[in-house]
């Protein structure tokens, strides 16, 4: 076996590396060697000869290597960062847990209410919001009412609910019989859209959702009874009326003024009045 041209690895047959070669061309000495150039861990282009093997081979063990504890080292740091997030919202439960189970208490004794008092700002969207959720199996299935159909909700028949409508959203007001059915203070709003009463408070002719030549304040007032409807806490909106179009010949109501009540009779009151002598203003005459 010629000592010179011994490789340790070629011999092994595991240790097969493509692109060795010997070969003898015209005027080159016999055997003589040539090598493939390649990439070393560091993309440096070197010879693959037998003596730069052992330096790419542990170049690659000590890539390996470094990969191996950088692998490890992540590990490590995402195993730190898990337990700090624990601990945190460890913390979290422990310190902010009392304070939100304190809270409602000292606002009970502040403000005999749990929520200070705001419950009725962001209950009924709530509210509001949950009736109308898809996926609330007790959804409202709103739906639409032809002025006629309105009408059988006029609260003047005890077995069907009260309902009326203002600006053509149609709300159940059966919890208040006592106002709007029979021989309630406002029962002439019942089983109908009359939004522009409600803006101008002529009970009397003006039962219509006629709202046009409405001034600012009126506009105002029509969105103020409209909200007030929706957020009420035992209203609920129900669906829409089909209030028929108005054209250039339906003239715009005449204004009018809420009839005065005559001293001592029995008749006529205006809506309200008798609830106001009880001295119960609510939700009080629209300025
Ligand atoms: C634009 C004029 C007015 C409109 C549109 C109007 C409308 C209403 C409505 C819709 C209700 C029922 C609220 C509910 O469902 O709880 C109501 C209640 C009441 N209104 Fe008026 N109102 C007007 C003017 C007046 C006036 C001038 C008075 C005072 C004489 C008055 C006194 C009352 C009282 C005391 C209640 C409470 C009734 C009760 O709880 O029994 N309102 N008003």
């Amino acid at each position: 076996m010629s000592s010179e041209h011994t490789d340790v690895y070629a011999n092994h047959p595991d240790e097969y590396y493509p692109g060795i070669r010997q070969r003898s061309r015209p005027g080159e000495a016999p055997k003589e060697e040539i090598y493939d150039k390649t990439k070393d861990a560091y993309g440096n282009i070197v010879t693959d000869k037998p003596s730069n093997r052992a330096i790419l081979s542990s170049q690659r063990r000590r890539l390996e290597h470094e990969s191996k504890l950088k692998a490890q080292q992540l590990k490590k740091q995402e195993q730190q960062r898990r337990a700090s997030a624990k601990q945190s919202s460890d913390w979290t439960i422990r310190n902010i847990l009392p304070i939100l189970l304190f809270l409602p208490l000292l606002s009970l004794f502040l403000t005999q209410s749990f929520s200070f008092g705001l419950s009725p700002y962001f209950l009924p969207p709530l509210r509001r919001y949950w009736n109308e959720f898809p996926l609330n199996p007790f959804k409202i299935q709103l739906r639409t009412f032809t002025p006629q159909e309105l009408l059988m909700y006029d609260g003047l028949r005890e077995d069907r609910p009260v309902y009326l409508a203002v600006d053509g959203v149609v709300f159940d007001v059966s919890a208040n019989r006592r106002i709007y059915g029979k021989g309630g203070s406002y029962n002439m709003m019942a089983g109908r859209d009359a939004s522009r009463a409600f803006t101008t408070g002529c009970f009397e002719t003006h039962l219509t959702h006629d709202t046009r030549g409405l001034n600012d304040d009126e506009q105002a007032a029509l969105t103020h009874w409209k909200s007030f409807f929706l957020n009420h806490e035992k209203y609920h909106k129900i669906g829409y009326v089909l209030n028929p179009p108005l054209t250039e010949q339906d003239r715009i109501p005449e204004p009018c003024r809420v009839a005065e009540p005559e001293s001592g009779s029995q008749g006529q009151h205006a809506p309200g009045e008798a609830a106001a002598k009880r001295g119960r203003h609510k939700p009080g005459p629209v300025q």
